[in-house]
């Protein structure tokens, strides 16, 4: 099962939870406690867990939403836990009136391009030298609601 049920919301508070299911993620680059804690602090940001081992910080802003970061523990990918934190996440920026949502990924991390084109991603940019180690950023956004100006 890797459904909702699976899923929570966590606070600054959990802050470590986050830190350490990150570095399961993301290895020598992943974020501190400290970092986490103070992304909370910004408005609109929120973060969720899912029991499996991943994570998802996100912000939204008026009516457009960001992923801040979104990973799965190396033991746990590929079983549909990235896939039902990216649902969550658009189900909650949704409701909090987001129409468009955007993130960046790395151009070489192939695995992650993929799994946001199957999520409706689509590029709209790049951010030549983004990381600290040279690596070029690509900008994505999914739209979120059905464009209305569109022909039927
Ligand atoms: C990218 C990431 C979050 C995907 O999480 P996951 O739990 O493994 O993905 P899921 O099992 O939910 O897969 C969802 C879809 O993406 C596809 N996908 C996921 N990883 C893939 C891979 N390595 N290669 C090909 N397709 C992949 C799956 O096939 C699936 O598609 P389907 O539902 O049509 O079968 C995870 O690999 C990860 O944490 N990577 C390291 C951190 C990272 O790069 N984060 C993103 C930075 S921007």
């Amino acid at each position: 099962m890797s459904g909702a049920a699976r899923l929570r919301q966590v606070t600054a508070w959990d802050a470590a939870l986050l830190a350490t299911l990150h570095a399961g993620a993301f290895g020598a680059d992943a974020w501190s406690e400290t970092v986490f804690a103070a992304q909370f602090a910004l408005p609109g940001v929120f973060a969720l867990v899912h029991e499996a081992g991943g994570l998802v910080l996100a912000r939204v802003a008026a009516d457009e939403a960001e992923i801040l970061t979104i990973g799965v523990v190396e033991a746990a990918r590929g079983q549909g836990v990235g896939a039902a934190l990216l649902r969550a996440t658009f189900d909650a920026v949704i409701a909090a009136g987001a129409v468009v949502l955007f993130l960046e990924v790395g151009v070489r991390n192939a695995a992650a391009r993929r799994f946001y084109a199957r999520a409706g991603f689509i590029q709209v940019g790049r951010r030549r030298g983004y990381y600290a180690n040279g690596e070029d950023a690509l900008v994505l956004r999914a739209d979120l609601v059905p464009d209305s100006t569109a022909p039927p």
